[in-house]
């Protein structure tokens, strides 16, 4: 830049449950942390994906920035849910310009929408002498138009509006740098929806949602052990005598009925994945978590006991600098 002030970015995810933001600064592969920061949001907010308050979610975002001194205008945020689709689809081998002109017309029998109600993108995985591999992904452009608006409502400019999962999937590849052979999946773990990603080195074979979540584990404590909302959030997190009569042992077994509903649906994605791709000699070497619903305690263990696989919890500062002075490690 040659006038004014570098600009930093911000990314900003908009989850169902809280709004989280973070502010980098540097260069690729030398980024520092500028600020962090997180705010709830009201049950209702966001359902699917879909903004149903839109100055809620704009006022959000101005609080998180004004109460963490993000002050980059620049934001770059992301969709997921529903009316998002991913599908790796496998076309004959073209040049660039010839998938340029045919990817509409390809993607068409690939997506339940109208091509004229959705914004499309695509990125080529690989070519063969016969044939071009392509992830396309589909939005319907109302979402995005919707999620622009409440960006611009915050007094902030949206430059890149990318797939939650991708998102993800940047973060991982700028924190843990992996080689061409590393196959891992990548799994948020939301309030609502889990996201699965399955890579190998940076190229994405399979990704699919679930509508299980961290939420799950609070409902079924409700439930049970007849707790308000805050109670069984308190109690799973594990704030110790967070509400009287509740008896230790009376927790573990309704937890562990959740995360064994986790584990069976990551292991069904692993079964779907090897039943479409034809790529199918290719095995999970890692499952790495994130999301709130990754903080749970004991989860990445159960986890790995219950796949037989290593489960850890994903860093996104591994390749960050962090200033331990300001942000609590
Ligand atoms: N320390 C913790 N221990 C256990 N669970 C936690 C902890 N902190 C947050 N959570 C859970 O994480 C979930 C929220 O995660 P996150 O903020 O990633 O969701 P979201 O992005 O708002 O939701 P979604 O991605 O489904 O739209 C909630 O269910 C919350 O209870
Ligand atoms: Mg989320």
């Amino acid at each position: 830049m040659l006038f004014g002030k570098k600009k930093s970015v911000a990314g900003l995810d908009i989850g169902s449950s809280s709004i989280k933001m973070v502010e980098l600064d540097g260069k690729v592969n030398d980024l520092s942390l500028v600020s962090l920061g997180y705010e709830n949001l009201p049950d209702d907010t966001i359902v699917d994906g879909q903004i149903m308050e839109l100055n809620v979610v704009s006022d959000v975002i101005k609080n998180v920035c004004s109460n963490h001194q993000v002050s980059a205008v620049q934001v770059v945020t992301g969709v997921s849910g529903h009316s998002v689709i991913l599908k790796n689809i496998v076309l004959p081998a073209m040049s660039r310009e010839e998938l340029d002109e045919s990817i509409d017309w390809h993607a068409e029998e690939h997506i339940p929408y109208d091509l004229a109600d959705i914004t499309l993108d695509y990125h080529i995985n690989a070519t063969t002498s016969d044939s071009t591999h392509v992830l396309i992904a589909a939005c319907k452009r109302e979402r995005i138009d919707n999620i622009r608006q409440a960006v611009q409502l915050a007094g902030k400019q949206p430059v890149v509006i990318d797939v939650d999962t991708f998102a993800l999937q940047n973060c991982y590849e700028l924190n843990y740098q992996p080689d061409e052979s590393q196959v891992v999946t990548l799994l948020n773990i939301g309030a609502s929806t889990m996201n699965v990603n399955i890579v190998k080195g940076t190229r994405s074979l399979f990704t699919r949602d679930i509508t299980v979540g961290g939420s799950q584990f609070t409902d079924v404590l409700q439930r049970s052990l007849g707790l308000s909302f805050q109670q069984a959030e308190a109690v799973k997190r594990g704030v110790s005598h967070a509400v009287e009569g509740v008896e230790e042992k009376s927790i573990e077994p309704l937890m562990n009925n959740v995360t064994e509903i986790v584990a069976m649906e990551i292991q069904k994605t692993f079964d779907f994945y090897r039943a479409t791709t034809e790529d199918n000699q290719t095995v999970v070497q890692k499952i790495l978590i994130s999301g709130g619903g990754s903080k749970l305690k004991g989860l990445a263990k159960d986890l790995s006991a219950r796949l037989e696989l290593p489960v850890e919890v994903l860093n996104p500062f591994r390749n960050i600098n962090v200033d331990s002075k300001k942000f609590d490690p």
